[in-house]
């Protein structure tokens, strides 16, 4: 393969030509998953919690705005956030809609909470996000005696939504799709339901909702599979959560460290929580030397797992990710494609489906970008079930490359553009802003 370009000059564009050897240690901030579910029960406990580590980006503040919108007193101080919790009933009715701006999180876990209420709002998104369904959760909400109407196209709800809440029932519900979004708007809806709620998963998703829950006090059950709330007197703070680093950012600097030559950092207190490390499990099997310490739990022990990660550059083989993984790796599904470029051999990842309903469909934008560069990278579908093939060359080549406003779409294209042959040019950055707006500066201290 040929690593001449030529560029046609991007509207924003951003240079990535600077090439080095990262090394050293970074702290991130807190997870990103972890710190929705924390201000949520937070606001529906009684008593006050201090959130430590707080992520401060465009999701997170989504959703500190829609509990102040309904009437959460919430204070941010240096990395901290503090909640005064009002109980289960305390929150008050919004005169003017509900901006989530385009938190996909927020909206599907609000969703569960405003079906607790006995009053009307309406919930308005961003652009990107008014693209992504909702049937997921408004179908599931609706059996439990939420009012919801949305927009529908092609026979799929999307937002805005309008939702009355309040006398709910419990459900049994055999989980359609892997998503943790949707469990997690059942269980928060479970909070308010006469009698018990219970969620069957197929695969299992992320679970920081139901270790959330323990530590709140819920009678909240897991087996396996299946995930089980009992009502109760309500919610009470533990006073202090500490948020763990988030793994989906630590993600971009492990490949980064892994596929640049002599790189060596560490990544200090990042979450390690199983139904999160998927990438972990993946780029050891691959070869990537990671040394993982997990700290022995400080807290509660059903509280987030979080402990070091050393990782040294090495020489990666291609690998098979089972449709089972997926919900682990899900959000690290990018960068993994771009390691798998610079591995030797071929990677399979089977069962993708779920990222064409992300910020963007991220099959296409990673497609689209690592093609430019060089890549050889397909799609195939056995059935209903859609696979990306990559056959590792051990290199890519700089070119002019796309976020397509996607943040995980950014990111792994400036990982790929670092390690790559010549300069890339990146036509937006902006978009880090949702989830790791610290993103850039995080890098160059590991110039
Ligand atoms: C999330 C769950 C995942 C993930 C998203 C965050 C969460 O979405 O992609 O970034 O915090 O529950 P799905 O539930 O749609 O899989």
């Amino acid at each position: 393969m040929s690593c001449i370009r030529k560029f046609s000059p991007p509207a924003k564009p951003f240079l990535i030509k600077h090439k080095f050897i990262p090394s050293g240690r970074i702290i991130l901030a807190g997870d990103k998953s972890i710190a929705h579910r924390a201000l949520i029960l937070s606001a529906l406990s009684s008593g006050k919690t201090i959130l430590k580590n707080f992520p401060i980006h465009d999701d997170s503040l989504a959703t500190l705005n829609a509990l102040s919108v309904l009437g959460v007193k919430i204070l941010r101080k240096k990395g901290l956030v503090s909640v005064k919790g009002c109980g289960m009933q305390g929150l008050k009715t919004s005169n003017q809609p509900i901006f989530v701006n385009n938190s996909g999180t927020t909206l599907r876990l609000l969703l569960g909470v405003l079906a607790g209420m006995d009053f009307k709002t309406k919930v308005v998104t961003g652009k990107y996000l008014s693209a992504r369904p909702m049937s997921r959760v408004n179908v599931p909400l609706r059996l439990m005696g939420a009012q919801i109407t949305a927009r529908i196209k092609a026979n799929q709800e999307y937002a805005p939504i309008v939702i009355k809440g309040g006398n709910l029932k419990g459900i049994v519900y055999h989980a359609k799709i892997a998503s943790a979004q949707v469990k997690s708007a059942i269980l928060l809806a479970g909070l308010f339901a006469k009698g018990k709620t219970q969620v069957l998963e197929r695969l299992s998703t992320r679970d920081h909702t139901e270790r959330m829950l323990k530590i709140f006090g819920a009678n909240i059950v897991v087996n396996n599979n299946s995930i089980t709330l009992n009502p109760n007197q309500g919610l009470v703070s533990p006073g202090e959560i500490y948020i763990p680093g988030d793994i989906s950012s630590a993600a971009f600097f492990i490949v980064l460290a892994t596929i640049i030559p002599k790189a060596k950092i560490i990544i200090e207190h990042s979450s390690l929580n199983p139904s999160r490390s998927g990438i972990i499990n993946v780029l050891k099997r691959m070869q990537a030397k990671i040394k993982v310490v997990v700290f022995k739990a400080d807290k509660p022990v059903n509280f987030e797992p979080r402990g070091d990660l050393t990782i040294s550059s090495s020489k990666l083989k291609g690998t098979v990710v089972l449709p089972r993984e997926i919900p682990s790796l899900v959000d690290e599904l990018p960068i993994l494609m771009v390691a798998a470029c610079f591995a030797q051999g071929r990677t399979i990842i089977k069962g993708v489906g779920e990222l064409r309903v992300k910020e963007t469909d991220r099959i296409n934008s990673m497609v689209v970008n690592l093609r430019k560069m060089g890549a050889d990278i397909r799609v195939n579908k056995v059935g209903l079930v859609e696979n990306i093939v990559i056959q590792g060359q051990g290199r890519l080549c700089g070119s002019e490359l796309k976020s397509f406003g996607d943040h995980r779409t950014a990111m792994s294209m400036v990982v790929a553009a670092l390690a790559a042959e010549g300069e890339s040019r990146l036509d937006d950055i902006s978009c880090v802003s949702k989830s790791f707006p610290g993103f850039l500066k995080t890098l160059k201290s590991l110039e």
